[in-house]
């Protein structure tokens, strides 16, 4: 089958592991079913891992990819969670399985004519939502879903600002907020990208690191290093910064002594559970909410995708289809 795997670490030259060709069919474990992918899309972890962040040398070739939408053997139309954990090692949440792994991190992932998982890993995909726009929930609109409704500790009405508008987290944080009727703000550095997120329902769109109007209830934070700063002091005093990437840098600044001065809670945020992926789906169905896609690629144009995402030349998902 044709599937598009990391076959080499570079931290510096991503592109040069990136390899795209002919793979063994993958046959299923006892309790495993393969999918036949119809779409798949990018997050910003297959360039980690192509970087060697979150993955070590001795597991490649590896099939990257966590996302995908597709059929079952049965021909049911179903949604991967890309979460593979125990429940019980997790007290009933996989993504606490301390050995909890992500679709192509240990296991080969979704960038490909077929992916296994394990069958509780399938969730059904809603007819009104596009295989393509049902590929981008599990991992990008996942995160976004437990930011916004499990870990920000705020309600609708309240106002969140959005770091890093372009992406793909982003673009689900604003979206999937707006449709839940929180007040959505957003940084981008770019002016194009702020405009599109006020077409998208935010309700304000600043340029990076600039001064707020009033400071807001919680933060989202994805960009790390370069929004750090600016995140700590855009939040009010009792205030929550939710965060769950670092694109631009792990290690700013703490800022201690504001946060403990404002009482604010930083609080990390990864994934979902099966459950809350099947309740997404329900959402989106629900609100009308569909992801925003930036470009579908053919498979085969992959490495077209990875370079718009390391460049960072995107609004939205990057969506393959197989
Ligand atoms: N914990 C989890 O479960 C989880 C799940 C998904 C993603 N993540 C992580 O979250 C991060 C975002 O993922 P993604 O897939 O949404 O990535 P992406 O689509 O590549 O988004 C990157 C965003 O970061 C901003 N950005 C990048 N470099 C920047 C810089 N130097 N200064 C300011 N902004 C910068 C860009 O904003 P503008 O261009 O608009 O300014 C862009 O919106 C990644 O680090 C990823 O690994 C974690």
């Amino acid at each position: 089958m044709f599937a598009v795997t990391a076959a080499r670490i570079d931290a510096d030259n991503p592109l040069s592991g990136l390899e795209l060709g002919e793979r063994p069919e993958p046959v299923p474990p006892d309790g495993w079913v393969a999918v036949t992918v119809k779409a798949t899309a990018l997050n910003h972890h297959d360039v980690w891992s192509l970087r060697g962040v979150g993955i070590s040398a001795d597991r490649l070739p590896i099939v990257l990819g966590c996302d995908a939408a597709g059929t079952d053997p049965e021909g049911n139309e179903v949604i991967v969670h890309a979460v593979i954990g125990d429940l019980d090692a997790g007290d009933g949440d996989e993504t606490l399985d301390p050995r909890r792994s992500l679709l192509s991190e240990r296991y080969d992932g979704t960038f490909a004519e077929q992916v296994c998982v394990p069958r509780r890993n399938l969730v059904a995909k809603p007819a009104a939502l596009s295989f393509a726009e049902a590929a981008c929930l599990p991992t990008a609109y996942l995160t976004a879903y437990k930011m916004l409704f499990e870990k920000s500790g705020v309600q609708p009405g309240a106002t969140l600002l959005v770091q890093g508008a372009g992406g793909g987290v982003a673009t689900a944080l604003i979206l999937l907020g707006r449709a839940a009727g929180y007040r959505v703000w957003a940084t981008s550095r770019s002016e194009a990208k702020r405009e599109r997120a006020l077409e998208l329902g935010a309700d304000q769109a600043f340029p990076a690191g600039a001064r707020l109007p009033e400071r807001v209830d919680a933060v989202m934070e994805t960009v790390g290093h370069a929004t750090w700063a600016h995140s700590v002091r855009s939040v009010r005093p009792g205030g929550r910064i939710v965060i769950c990437g670092a694109t631009s840098g792990e290690a700013p600044p703490a800022e201690l002594t504001r946060i403990f001065f404002n009482q604010l809670t930083v609080t990390g945020s990864t994934m979902g559970t099966r459950a809350e992926l099947a309740r997404l789906a329900g959402f989106c169905e629900q609100t009308g909410a569909r992801p925003v896609i930036d470009r579908a690629l053919p498979l085969t144009q992959a490495r077209d995708g990875f370079r718009a995402m390391i460049a960072g030349d995107l609004f939205g998902k990057i969506v393959f289809t197989v």
